[in-house]
């Protein structure tokens, strides 16, 4: 490669330690720079510098240490380049070309890029390119690389590098590649203030649940509760099925309400099917949901975080069975006992068409909770639904 070199000079009076410490506070994702010697091998470099740079024209940079051996000896075989963005289940791949040795990528599967460059198999992207442009940058240099091909690899969630550590990304709401949650997330950014207070008030969590198509998507959490058991529900999807979702039921047409029955019926009792029936209007007279009960829903809420993980063993059936256990703890008809526990209240938001744009949801604690406290669990709720209604431009019909 031709360095076309602008000279950065002049001591520092930073503390190299104190350096490290703070820039360490910023996380990056983990790459590996890949190409081939002169004799065919595999040769590469574990990059957390690297970054895109421009669309008109594409490039993409990197920055090597001066010293680096690997470097050099990427340097050595041309100016033809790939960049692996690594996935999160990659550290191993990470720690393996991070290391001085010469034969790097023996136990690394590996396929040739169009460009002729190791492609590690199961990364989350890759990217060819030829080195335009490597400045002179302090210790480091620049490489500013023209991309000349780039696709997506199996992987699907990058690995992260934070203080020293590795990890991976967990979401606190849909990334936007959900392609078919894009206008409920652009709601969702309005409303997410108001989530966080709700959740920062109760030191519970608050979700946001859409409905897209049949599947309820959970699309954004704000605090946490002791009910979930996975790390993030962000993501998760359920049925659009009873009892769940009762909120878009009430202020559905008789459709919907119809869709929200029809495919939870058959592990349904005949009793149950008829006090069902019932629940939309209640809800909407109500204006909130409630699920109440702990073990059952404890159950729904692990076979769900299974579903997420896409469990193969747990299937669309045992999902179903699941929630029709729940049935008879949400929405009771009959008037609260002294004591309850208190799994979740819901709430409608409301679009500008007038219909339930998205719904709140307040998880209650693991302790059971008097009346009075679900009545200001409630009201909270309400008014943070309204204040959420508004901050979207949304109207209650
Ligand atoms: C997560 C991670 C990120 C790294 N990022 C960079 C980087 O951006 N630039 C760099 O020169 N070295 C970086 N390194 C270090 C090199 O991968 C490699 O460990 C080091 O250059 C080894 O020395 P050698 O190149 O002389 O073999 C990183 C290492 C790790 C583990």
């Amino acid at each position: 490669m031709t360095i076309t070199a602008t000279s950065t000079t002049g001591s520092s009076t930073v503390d190299p330690a104190r350096f490290r410490q703070v820039l360490g506070q910023y996380p990056t994702g983990v790459v590996v720079v890949t190409a081939l010697d002169a004799t065919g091998t595999a040769i590469g470099m574990t990059v957390g510098s690297f970054t895109s740079v421009s669309l008109d024209p594409p490039l993409v940079a990197f920055l090597p240490d001066k010293n680096s051996s690997s470097w050099r000896a990427l340097r050595e075989s041309g100016d033809r380049f790939c960049v692996n963005v690594l996935d999160a289940d990659q550290e191993d791949v990470c720690r393996a070309i991070a290391t001085r040795k010469t034969d790097k990528f023996a136990g690394i599967d590996w396929h040739p890029s169009p460009g002729g460059n190791p492609v590690v198999d199961g990364a989350v992207a890759w990217i060819d390119c030829v080195a335009e442009q490597v400045h002179d940058a302090g210790d480091h240099q620049i490489v500013v690389g023209r991309v000349l091909d780039l696709d997506l690899g199996d992987g699907d969630s990058p690995l992260l590098f934070f203080r020293g550590g590795y990890g991976s990304f967990m979401p606190h709401s849909l990334a936007a590649s959900d392609a078919d949650l894009l206008d409920q997330l652009r709601l969702v950014d309005l409303a997410r203030p108001h989530l966080e207070e709700l959740a920062d008030r109760f030191g519970t969590e608050v979700t946001a649940i859409a409905l897209v198509r049949d599947e309820l998507v959970l699309a954004a959490a704000a605090g946490h509760t002791e009910i979930a058991t996975g790390p993030t529900r962000v993501g998760q999807r359920l049925p659009f099925a009873a009892p769940l979702g009762s909120c878009y039921a009430a202020y559905g047409d008789d459709a919907l309400r119809e869709r929200w029955l029809a495919s939870i019926a058959g592990h349904l009792t005949e009793q149950q099917l008829e006090r069902l029936r019932g629940v939309p209007d209640m809800v909407r007279e109500r204006g909130y949901a409630i699920a109440l009960g702990h073990s059952e829903t404890s159950n729904l809420e692990r076979i769900s975080t299974l579903v997420h993980e896409r469990d193969p063993g747990v299937s669309a059936e045992t999902l179903r069975e699941a929630m029709a256990r729940v049935t008879d703890g949400y929405n009771p008809s009959t008037p609260l006992a002294d004591l309850v526990e208190l799994r979740s209240l819901s709430a409608p938001v409301f679009g500008r068409d007038g219909r339930v744009a998205l719904t709140l949801t307040l998880w209650g604690p693991q302790a059971p909770v008097d009346v009075a406290a679900v009545a200001e669990y409630v009201g909270a709720l309400l008014d943070t639904a309204a204040a959420a209604t508004a901050a979207i431009g949304g109207v209650r019909p």
